[in-house]
């Protein structure tokens, strides 16, 4: 049984160090939201959507000391990329306003970030029963990074997807890369993926498109950080790559992510704020230098998928093809501001 990734205990947070997965176990408590701004910095928690969740509960234990909109301006200077972070802000923001006069606040922001964390895992099973139709009964797919339980509340979004086939009958045989710098394709993904029994089998980046080249893939899914108002997504760095050889091998190439990762006042991937992240994560293995100490290096945490390559969003709503302006247009007619 997968450990959950975040538990609430009502005066703390406690984390599932994804730093020490697959060797250990064990959680970080965060008893103020410096704590979690902390721990979503330092990546013992990730993915976009458990990163809103985190912030969420930080807000609520800030409001208990008074300091709400420091927490929220700390928290949004954690990681830039994934939306979800500042969306789950927003949310708390509004919440927050609606109850402002009301005595027991902190109690109430802390029950809103429950509802963020509930109704996520819901809406990773939609995100997974839309997506496990696309897949034929017996599916070679490749994955990259860890978009499953351990990135979201729970069940996963490209790796909710592969649940819930599995739970439909398909048989499912699943790469996945191993996802330089950080690995949390090797660490995380197949650490859940077994864990659920499901038939995982570790590559590198660098294996991808010679795999679609001599076995016959069906489809590739990724989750996302942030999709852009055309359809751009931004999600781990190596995935642009991933999707440029499912395009020329001619295999499907889909984004599992829920409606909280559409950022539509963003018109197109040129304009996501892409995070860069230590120069030691590419320079180090295990703690170890595996290049020159003082080389210089380039550490992009994540990159940015055409539209054009993308042969379908997958949401809670449903699959969203091309035309992506219209088609996204058309589920957030207002905008998402
Ligand atoms: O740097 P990370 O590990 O937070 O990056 C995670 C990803 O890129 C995931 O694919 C994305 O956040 C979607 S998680 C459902």
């Amino acid at each position: 049984m997968l450990p959950p990734t975040l538990k609430w205990e009502g005066d703390a947070l406690r984390l599932l160090d994804q730093r020490a997965l697959p060797l250990e176990t064990k959680y970080r408590i965060c008893r103020d939201y410096e704590e979690v701004a902390a721990a979503i910095e330092d990546m013992t928690v990730r993915g976009a959507p458990a990163i809103g969740v985190a912030a969420a509960y930080g807000l609520a234990l800030a409001e208990r000391e008074g300091e709400f909109a420091q927490a929220a301006k700390r928290l949004a200077a954690t990681r830039p990329t994934a939306v979800n972070l500042f969306w789950a802000i927003k949310r708390m923001e509004e919440t927050r306003a609606a109850h402002e006069n009301e005595k027991n606040l902190a109690e109430l922001l802390a029950l809103e970030a429950a509802k963020i964390h509930e109704e996520d895992a819901e809406i990773n099973k939609s995100i997974g029963r839309y997506g496990a139709a696309l897949l034929p009964d017996e599916c070679a797919a490749i994955t990259h990074c860890n978009a499953g339980a351990l990135a979201t509340a729970g069940y996963g979004t490209a790796l909710g997807v592969f649940r819930a086939a599995a739970e439909a009958g398909k048989k499912l045989k699943i790469y996945a890369d191993e996802t330089r710098p950080r690995l949390q394709g090797a660490s995380l993904t197949a650490y859940e993926l077994m864990a659920d029994g499901l038939d995982v089998t570790v590559i590198t980046d660098s294996m991808a498109a010679f795999l679609m080249s001599r076995t016959k893939i069906d489809v590739v899914i990724t989750g996302a950080d942030r999709v852009a108002a055309n359809g751009d997504a931004a999600n781990k760095i190596g995935t642009y790559g991933l999707a440029i050889a499912a395009k020329h091998h001619g295999v499907p190439f889909y984004v599992a992510a829920p409606l909280s990762t559409f950022d539509v006042k963003c018109p197109c991937g040129a304009e996501i704020p892409i995070e860069e992240r230590a120069e030691d994560e590419v320079r180090k293995i295990g703690g170890q230098y595996i290049t020159p100490p003082d080389v210089k290096v380039w550490n992009p945490a994540f990159d940015v998928t055409p539209s054009e390559l993308i042969a379908g969003i997958i949401t809670e709503r449903g699959v969203i093809r091309a035309p992506y302006k219209e088609n996204i247009e058309k589920i957030f007619p207002g905008g998402n501001a």
